[in-house]
């Protein structure tokens, strides 16, 4: 009996790792956990490929109903919970791992490719990130993403801004509506920006210019992240940089 958590990637449902698909098939019960984000298939095909049945997870039932679904079945039978890029990039899967170590679970972790590491494909060095913040969708008094940018800036780093999402109603914040919003709490038109979509899958898009710019890219694919860079680049930098720039 066991927990196995699982990164399935970034796009579909091939990203899984053997090792992943492995503890998959071994699993009398599979969860995935389905709120804070989402490949770019839908779940019967995941179904299809792994050869079971998938049990969809909400907030909900991960932070408050844990115990008496997934932790449960994890005390009696192998257990596999599938979260979408990599395990531990949202702090709610930290505290999933702590409850089953908690209950004797034996937990198993299958790493795979994160939006934290995925955004290395602009070019911008990651070493060089700083605190990563995300705008929700209700952000007409929200402030701290604006300072956590600037921030980052002083200390010459890159931000990482992670848009909101609800899969309950298929709903994405944009990174038009993102760029907006920054402009409007102040940060200048003309601040660089790299709008980022799906990446990882083959409707990745990527596109570099100021907010102003960035903000009218046409962005058709979800989810989205935005990136605001660091005053000062390496010429590497500035070189992949080039190659996203929107005409
Ligand atoms: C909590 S993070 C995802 C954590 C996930 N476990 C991971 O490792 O990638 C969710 C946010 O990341 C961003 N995101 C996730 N996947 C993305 C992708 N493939 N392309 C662009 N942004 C993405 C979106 O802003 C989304 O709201």
């Amino acid at each position: 009996m066991a927990l196995a958590l699982i990164g399935i990637g970034l796009a579909d449902e091939k990203d899984i790792s053997v090792k992943g698909l492995e503890a998959v098939k071994k699993a009398h019960t599979v969860y995935l956990e389905h709120y804070t984000s989402i490949l770019q298939v839908p779940v019967s095909k995941l179904e299809a490929f792994y050869g079971r049945k998938i049990i969809l997870a909400d907030r909900d039932m991960v932070e408050k109903r844990a115990d008496e679904t997934i932790l449960k079945d994890a005390s009696q039978h192998d257990t596999a919970f599938l979260i979408v890029g990599d395990v531990f990039s949202a702090t709610t899967h930290v505290d999933l791992y702590q409850r089953a170590l908690g209950k004797g679970i034996d937990v198993k972790v299958v790493h795979n490719a994160s939006i934290l590491t995925a955004v290395g494909i602009t070019g911008l060095e990651l070493y060089k990130f700083g605190k990563t913040t995300s705008i929700p969708f209700h952000h007409k008094d929200v402030q701290s993403p604006v300072d956590i940018i600037m921030k980052n800036m002083k200390a010459d780093m890159h931000t990482l801004v992670l848009l909101d999402l609800d899969l309950k109603d298929s709903r994405f914040l944009t990174i038009n509506q993102a760029c907006l919003y920054l402009i409007e709490k102040g940060l200048p038109a003309n601040t660089r920006a790299v709008g980022c979509a799906a990446l990882g899958s083959e409707k990745q898009q990527i596109h570099a210019g100021t907010l102003a710019e960035v903000k009218d890219g046409l962005f058709t694919s979800f989810p989205q992240c935005l990136i605001i860079p660091a005053k000062k680049l390496h010429f590497m930098e500035e070189e992949m940089l080039k190659r996203y720039i929107v005409c």
